[in-house]
């Protein structure tokens, strides 16, 4: 590309995070447990109960936010902080702490981005059957949104439904445990009724927010990335369409066309599984109307076609070993370098997903995450030279200013993650911020924040509104 657009005035630059791994106090002021709150951690990996203490610590975090000259600042609601039993009283202090975060962003020019439900269920809800209880879970949903919006929709533009809906449910396929952390597994065919559950419970909450909050924006936030085949062979290539519809594209199709991709719907019938679909949800699904597709980016997926060898024994994450027997099944990308976390690493990929998106759906685009996970200590100095982090983000951010350049929209970039925070698996050991948090895994430390180099260069680009790249 000759000629690299500008990035558009108001270009949304800030970072991410969310509740359960960030923000500890997790029995501080009413707040009742989630499904999280039952990870006890190991004796190498930490738990969630304080992560990085941002619920005593936020004035202080979002003053360095501020110094980067953040314009945007995504986080997540704790369910349980607002309503703590999920369907119960609502809890005053809960909506209050939230109140002064936002005021506290608002006053640093920081734009909010909620996100409602980043995988913390109420425990109490889990007990009672969880998402698979549409008629409890569903609208239980729908009060804590409502709460939600009537406190904070004045206030709040950006909304987000739900993190990652797509891995909620496949992560349970594939040995990861989002939905419900100490649970039996749900079948496949649970697994997608729950899915469908959680697309109505989505719908629901953009039209509410649509009919109470007109000025206000919404869209779903799953974790999406192109799939691309091992090779040319056409049994390959048709793999790799079957992988995407099921790693990304039936999670976008309900909410933004208000229809169930029937390549997922004809597999979960022959192995002898219907969706329960009643009537009206139909009707549910196309009034949701998103007003742009946010989503997660980390890396791409590269299968083949199935041919019955194991991958039983491969290490499967959000990210790799994702297989589904007689369809496709993980295969080795020999051009892509590898995280120490053992994650693709695909900024070009960044690219190929935002124009896959864009021609599909047609919205504006959001990234609410993508980010490398590294291992890392303050030297004596109290400095981390995170050169990599800043390599890995000028190559992503670089491939998407070519993607706007030849007419891909995109309204902001919020990377993963704002602060260390606990990572869904491995702890305190796989960081991702900006601000380097001073704890390890099990030791609390002082907590003391400090500002990695990546945080100096990401403040210059934002200066730039990221045209210096
Ligand atoms: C996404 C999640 O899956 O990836 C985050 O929305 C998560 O919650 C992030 O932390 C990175 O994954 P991990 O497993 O390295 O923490």
């Amino acid at each position: 590309i000759k000629n690299l657009k500008k990035f558009p005035e108001g270009f949304l630059w800030g970072a991410s995070s969310s509740a359960y791994q960030c923000e500890g106090g997790w029995n501080q002021d009413g707040k009742g447990m989630s499904v999280q709150d039952l990870h006890e951690g190991t004796a190498e990996i930490s738990d969630f109960k304080v992560t990085s203490d941002f619920y005593n610590r936020y004035k202080e975090d979002i003053a360095m936010m501020k110094a980067m000259g953040f314009k945007s600042y995504r986080f997540s609601i704790s369910w349980t902080r607002i309503i703590p039993n999920g369907d119960g009283e609502i809890n005053q202090s809960g909506i209050d702490f939230y109140n002064k975060v936002i005021d506290e962003l608002l006053d640093a020019n920081i734009e909010p981005i909620i996100t409602m439900y980043h995988f913390d269920l109420p425990l109490e809800l889990q007990k009672k059957g969880g998402w698979l209880n549409r008629d409890v879970t569903v609208p239980a949903f729908m009060k804590f949104a409502k709460a939600i919006f009537k406190a904070y929709g004045k206030k709040v533009k950006y909304w987000l439904t739900i993190n990652e809906l797509n891995l909620l449910v496949l992560m349970n396929m594939f040995g990861q445990d989002f939905l419900s952390p100490t649970d039996k597994k749900y079948t496949i065919g649970e697994a997608f009724q729950i899915g469908h559950h959680l697309f109505i419970a989505q719908a629901l909450a953009m039209k509410e927010l649509h009919e109470t909050f007109p000025k206000c924006l919404i869209g779903p936030a799953p974790n999406i990335s192109s799939v691309y085949p091992a090779s040319s062979k056409p049994e390959d290539v048709l793999a790799a369409q079957t992988a995407a519809v099921f790693r990304s594209w039936y999670w976008l199709d309900a909410p933004v066309r208000g229809e169930h991709n029937p390549i997922v719907i004809k597999w979960l019938d022959e192995l002898g599984f219907n969706l329960e679909i009643r009537d009206g949800d139909d009707e549910i699904l196309k009034a949701a109307k998103p007003d742009f597709v946010a989503f997660n980016y980390y890396s791409t997926m590269t299968v083949k076609a199935w041919n019955n060898e194991s991958t039983t024994s491969k290490k499967s994450d959000q990210q790799q070993g994702l297989g589904i027997p007689n369809m496709f099944m993980d295969a080795k990308n020999e051009h892509l370098g590898k995280t120490e976390f053992g994650w693709s690493i695909d900024p070009v990929g960044f690219r190929v997903t935002s124009r896959e998106i864009f021609e599909r759906y047609r919205l504006p685009m959001l990234l609410t995450e993508n980010g490398i996970g590294v291992r890392e200590e303050l030297n004596s100095d109290m400095t981390v030279n995170d050169d990599y982090r800043i390599e890995w983000y000028k190559d992503h951010i670089i491939e998407m200013r070519k993607a706007i350049s030849e007419g891909m929209e995109f309204i902001g970039f919020n990377p993963w993650s704002a602060m260390d925070l606990v990572s869904t698996h491995e702890g305190f050991q796989k960081r991702y911020g900006f601000i380097f948090v001073n704890r390890d895994e099990k030791d609390l430390r002082d907590l003391k924040r400090y500002r990695k180099k990546s945080s100096y260069w990401y403040e210059e680009l934002i200066k730039n509104n990221g045209n210096n790249i």
